[in-house]
């Protein structure tokens, strides 16, 4: 990663120190702990206000030599290439950093970065506390409509290798600045009408007329799809329109020529996230003891 880029990211991070300060917020993580929680000891651990740390990316010259380095590239490799290197456990033609923006390293979008002294933690959505392994896992049966590859898989393993060495200089019980996709403040009304104008006007020249985004002319990954049979399902967090609404804020379009409102952002989310995509059978089972957040789908 460039100095460049670093302090691109060093930007970002103080921006986001302004607005979380602005806005009285602790957390940043999407799904935060429901309050019901704080008889948990872990989960009393977790709502202590985290000390914020700068998202920084370690160089490649810190990759460890032989099979540990090996894995740390295996899982990066998975990451970045995942439908094309994982076809048996992907149900879709995204990659994991088609939203974790930057091979997980970018604030704002999600970042991996600090995760590995994150977790375990308590998540609304499952009822307990789930583990680092579990939560890549829920991202491969949703994000990616596929399988998980489950607990001390081969695959499962690279991913926990590559972030924990993204985390290698994030101090146990901190938390890096950026972390998940910061949440935006819904404007009052939210227009799905206005967003289509805006899907069409900011949106389609990438990822396609009807959401079905575009390929390179080898037929390789260019543009993934927002909507149709091969994109995230609806149990994923990216369905839920204020996570929606929070990506495009901060994220999309990719390269950021003019970023969309607030507004925009929210009417053109409440647009995409309501457009046909494949179904998620066991989201019954969500949020057992309560905590479902305002924007689920179901
Ligand atoms: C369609 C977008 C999308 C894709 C693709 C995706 N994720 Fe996620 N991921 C999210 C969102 C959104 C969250 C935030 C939590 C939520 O709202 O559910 C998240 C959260 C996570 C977290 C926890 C982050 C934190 O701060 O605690 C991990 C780990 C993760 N994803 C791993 C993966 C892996 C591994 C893959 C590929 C197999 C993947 N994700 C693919 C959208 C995506
Ligand atoms: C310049 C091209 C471009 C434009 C314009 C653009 N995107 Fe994207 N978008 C991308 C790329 C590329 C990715 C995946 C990033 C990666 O793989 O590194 C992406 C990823 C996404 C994702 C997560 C992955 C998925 O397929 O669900 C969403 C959601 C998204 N874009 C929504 C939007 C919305 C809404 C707009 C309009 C406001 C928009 N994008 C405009 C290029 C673009």
């Amino acid at each position: 990663m460039s100095i460049e880029l670093l302090h691109h990211h060093a930007a970002l991070a103080l921006a986001y120190v302004a607005s979380v300060a602005a806005a009285g917020l602790g957390v940043a993580a999407c799904d935060r702990p429901a309050k019901e929680t704080s008889t948990s000891a872990a989960a009393e651990i977790e709502s202590e206000p985290k000390r914020k740390v700068p998202l920084l990316v370690p160089g490649d010259e810190t990759i460890p030599a032989g099979h540990a380095g090996e894995l740390v590239r295996q899982g990066r490799l998975y990451a970045t290439r995942t439908s094309e290197e994982l076809p048996q456990l992907v149900g879709s033609d995204l990659h994991c950093t088609s939203c974790h923006l930057e091979a997980g390293t970018r604030g704002n979008a999600g970042p991996w970065v600090g995760l590995s002294s994150a977790y375990p933690m308590y998540r609304a959505r499952a009822g307990r506390e789930i583990t680092l392994e579990e939560r890549i896992d829920e991202c491969f049966e949703r994000s990616v409509n596929g399988k998980a590859p489950g607990k001390g898989s081969p695959v499962t393993r690279a991913f926990v290798a590559y972030i924990e060495w993204l985390s290698r200089d994030v101090p146990r019980g901190s938390e890096v600045l950026g972390r998940g996709f910061p949440r935006v403040e819904r404007p009052p009304i939210v227009d799905p009408d206005n967003g289509r104008n805006v899907y069409a006007a900011r949106c389609a020249s990438c990822h396609g007329a009807n959401g079905e985004g575009r390929r390179q002319a080898d037929g390789s990954y260019q543009f993934p799809p927002l909507w149709g049979d091969r994109t995230f399902n609806i149990g994923a967090g990216m369905a839920r329109l204020d996570t929606a609404a929070a990506f495009v804020r901060h994220d999309m379009p990719l390269g950021r020529p003019e970023p969309l409102t607030a507004t925009d952002a929210y009417d053109v989310a409440a647009y995409f996230t309501e457009q046909p995509r494949p179904d998620y059978l066991p989201k019954s089972g969500d949020w057992p003891r309560g905590g479902k957040p305002p924007d689920a789908r179901y």
